[in-house]
């Protein structure tokens, strides 16, 4: 049997070979002399820098012009979207929808993931091993057809025509001094913008970095020693500054990849197990292997007070439902299309294997992980759409 994930990806993949070609072609020149100052990164010291693609350094220019599009809904075909439709910042750049609805009302399978510290990823996505550049991945909203988000395939002449404007030539023109205006310009400076969303300066890391013992409560210092327990192994997979595995910068070059499956599904159909749902089987869809289903990136616990709903499918709605998850090492469901218990799901981690938790271990948890809210981050007036 055909499987549906694959085929979306074959959509979404052969529209990114064509645009990619189609970039490629319209790229005339790509020199850097864009900015004569080195961009300041708002990373407290101590912390490692990202890495960046050779072409495409940052600047404060290309930032500047990033977020205006980043904010501009004439970024879709029919003007009803623009990137922060899904990725709002009062939820840390995620959306509070269940999954994404694109510009024309098409149901999109996945949950927006926070825009937190993209910068430093590994891969990008929620189950992809070979998307590690972001010029590469904002292709996918503005070109993807399936499902279409901004829809700008067959439209780009269109698109592209409401950016040479007196508004935006003088942005480009400061941003990528003596190159025309084109798709490939306007995904460099998104990719600048979205790399410049840096979340350091929670609670948790005044506590942690910053020397401040009383930054974080006696209830959130319980649930951090839990959180970083052998009993509960969440730093296994979400360790690090980041609260990710999926980490890279300038001091780790390691290649780790690492995708999990935690037991969310493992549907039985007249006693076969079929995995998880087949509209979304995670890495096995890229990488085809069996083996891989169910497997997706673990992502950063930065700022997830506030992203909810939680997982790739928006499945769990809130903190203390993710916990009772992970306490139970699995999600059993008992009626409708995905039953099957998720716990004795054969592929499912090692390190999800379920703990005892009591009503104050759950709350210290919670606390812990509120000290990852970055309240500066939530309302910085340098991500916000500039008010004219
Ligand atoms: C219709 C809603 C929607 C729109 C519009 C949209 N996104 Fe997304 N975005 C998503 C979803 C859903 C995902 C997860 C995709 C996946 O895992 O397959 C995502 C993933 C991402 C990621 C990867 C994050 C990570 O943690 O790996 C980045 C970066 C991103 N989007 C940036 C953008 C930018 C820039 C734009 C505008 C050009 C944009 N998005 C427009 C819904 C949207
Ligand atoms: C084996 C690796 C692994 C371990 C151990 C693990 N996680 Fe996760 N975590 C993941 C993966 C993978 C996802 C995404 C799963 C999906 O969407 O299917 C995730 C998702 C989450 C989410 C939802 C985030 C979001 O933005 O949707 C939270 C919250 C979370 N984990 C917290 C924890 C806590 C707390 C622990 C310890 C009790 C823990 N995790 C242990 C891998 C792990």
């Amino acid at each position: 049997m055909i499987n549906r994930g694959v085929l979306l990806a074959k959509g979404v993949f052969s529209t990114i070979i064509l645009t990619l070609i189609f970039v490629l072609s319209l790229v005339s020149c790509d020199s850097n002399k864009t900015s004569t100052l080195e961009y300041q990164w708002s990373i407290p010291q101590g912390f490692p820098k990202p890495q960046l693609p050779a072409n495409n350094q940052m600047s404060d220019e290309k930032v500047t012009l990033g977020k205006r599009l980043f904010y501009d809904k004439n970024l879709s075909f029919n003007q009803q979207q623009s990137c922060e439709s899904c990725h709002q910042q009062t939820f840390a750049f995620a959306e509070a929808k269940v999954t994404s609805v694109g510009t024309s009302g098409e149901s999109h399978r996945r949950n927006a993931p926070a825009l937190v510290n993209i910068a430093y990823n590994k891969t990008l996505t929620w189950a992809h091993d070979g998307l590690t550049s972001l010029e590469q991945q904002i292709l996918i909203p503005m070109f993807g057809e399936s499902p279409i988000e901004l829809g700008i395939t067959s439209y780009d002449a269109e698109v592209l025509a409401r950016f040479k404007t007196a508004e935006y030539l003088p942005l480009f023109r400061a941003a990528f001094p003596d190159q025309e205006v084109s798709f490939d310009l306007i995904v460099k400076a998104l990719a600048s913008f979205v790399r410049s969303l840096i979340s350091l300066n929670a609670p948790f890391d005044r506590y942690a970095y910053q020397g401040d013992d009383n930054a974080i409560s006696p209830s959130a210092l319980r649930g951090m020693n839990l959180f970083f327990s052998e009993k509960l192994e969440c730093h296994h997979c979400h360790g690090g500054f980041n609260f990710t595995q999926s980490t890279s910068h300038e001091k780790q070059l390691i290649d780790r990849r690492p995708f999990h499956n935690t037991g969310l599904y493992n549907i039985q159909i007249e006693n076969k197990s079929i995995g998880y749902p087949e509209t979304d089987v995670g890495l096995a869809e890229i990488s085809t292997l069996a083996r891989d289903n169910g497997r997706f990136r673990a992502p950063t616990l930065r700022n997830v007070e506030v992203t909810a709903p939680y997982m790739h499918d928006g499945s769990i709605s809130t903190l203390p439902e993710v916990l009772d998850f992970y306490a139970a090492g699995g999600r059993k469901i008992s009626e409708g299309s995905y039953q099957g218990d998720g716990r004795e799901n054969p592929l499912k981690s090692a390190f999800i294997k379920g703990f005892e938790m009591s009503a104050q271990d759950k709350n210290d948890l919670i606390n812990f992980l509120k000290t990852l809210t970055d309240e500066e981050f939530l309302s910085n007036p340098a991500f916000s759409q500039s008010i004219e």
